[in-house]
C-alpha cells in the first residue's frame, strides 16, 4: 500500500499514519518526526532545519529530497509506506514521482484530511506530546488522566514550539501558498481522495479504511 497522508496542520495526519501503521503494518514516515529527531539530536541538520521549524516555514526541497530519497529504499519500506508531511511542494512531489518511478513503487492514493481551519488552530494550540514517548495528547479531546504525565510511561508533556499560536498562524500561511496547489496537482493524476477529517479519530479511522480497502 503507498499512501500520502495529506492535509494542513493539526489536520490529524501524524495521529491517523500511526493507527494506519499499525493495523497495515506499514512504515509510517513522518518527515516533521525525522527533522524533530535531527534537532534533539542537534545533527548539522537539525540546526539548520530548526531556523525554518520555529517560523512555520518549509525546510528548502533540497534537504527534503535527501532524506526522503534515503528513507524509502530502507527494506521496512518493501510493502508500502505511508508518507505524512511530504511533499509539501510542487518540487518535492515531482522529485518524489521520479523517485519513486525508480523503484517502481507509485503511489495509489493521496488522502486529503480536509479540517475547517478554526478547528485546526484549536487542535494545534491544544495539542502535548510526551517527551519520553512521543504519545500525542489533546488538553481539551484527549487529555491525560493526570496534567502534563504521560498515561503510557509517565513522562513529561510538553507542548512543540511551533505549536505556538504565531508560529500556527506562519504555518498555516505557509500551507495555504505553497503547499494546498498540491490538491490539484494530485486531482490532475486522479489519485486524490478527499477525507472529512472533522469526525473523530475512530470515525476518521474509518472513513479511510473504507477508500483503502477498496483500492
Ligand atoms: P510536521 O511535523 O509535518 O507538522 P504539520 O504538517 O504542521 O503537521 P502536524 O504534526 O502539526 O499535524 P498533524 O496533521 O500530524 O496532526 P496531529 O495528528 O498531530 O512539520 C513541522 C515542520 O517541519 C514544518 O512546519 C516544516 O518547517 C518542517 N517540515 C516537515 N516536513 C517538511 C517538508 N516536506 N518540506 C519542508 N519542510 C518540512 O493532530 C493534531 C492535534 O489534534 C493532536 O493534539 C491530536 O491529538 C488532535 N487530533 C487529531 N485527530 C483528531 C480528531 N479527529 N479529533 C480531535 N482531535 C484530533
Ligand atoms: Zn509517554
Amino acid at each position: 500500500m503507498n499512501i500520502v497522508l495529506f492535509g494542513p496542520p493539526g489536520a490529524g495526519k501524524g495521529t491517523q499514519a500511526k493507527e494506519l501503521s499499525e493495523f497495515y503494518t506499514i512504515p509510517h514516515i513522518s518527515t516533521g518526526d525525522i527533522l524533530r529527531e535531527n534537532v534533539k539530536n542537534e545533527t548539522e541538520l537539525g540546526s539548520k532545519a530548526k531556523e525554518y521549524m520555529d517560523k512555520g516555514e518549509l525546510v528548502p526541497d533540497e534537504v527534503l529530497i535527501g532524506i526522503i530519497k534515503n528513507r524509502l529504499v530502507e527494506p521496512d519500506c518493501e510493502n508500502g509506506y505511508i508518507l505524512d508531511g511530504y511533499p509539501r511542494t510542487v518540487n518535492q512531489a515531482d522529485a518524489l514521482e521520479d523517485i519513486l518511478n525508480k523503484l517502481e513503487k507509485p503511489l495509489e492514493v493521496v488522502l486529503n484530511i480536509e479540517v475547517p481551519e478554526e478547528e485546526l488552530i484549536t487542535r494545534l494550540s491544544g495539542r502535548r506530546i510526551c517527551s519520553n514517548c512521543g504519545a500525542n495528547y489533546h488538553l481539551k479531546f484527549s487529555p491525560p488522566e493526570k496534567d502534563g504525565i504521560c498515561d503510557v510511561c509517565g513522562g513529561k508533556l510538553y507542548q512543540r514550539d511551533d505549536d505556538k499560536e504565531e508560529v500556527i498562524k506562519q504555518r498555516l500561511d505557509t500551507y495555504n501558498n505553497q503547499t494546498a496547489p498540491l490538491i490539484d496537482y494530485y486531482k490532475r493524476k486522479d489519485i486524490l481522495v478527499n477525507i472529512d477529517g472533522t469526525g473523530n479519530v475512530e470515525d476518521v479511522f474509518e472513513e479511510i479504511r473504507g477508500v483503502l480497502d477498496n483500492l
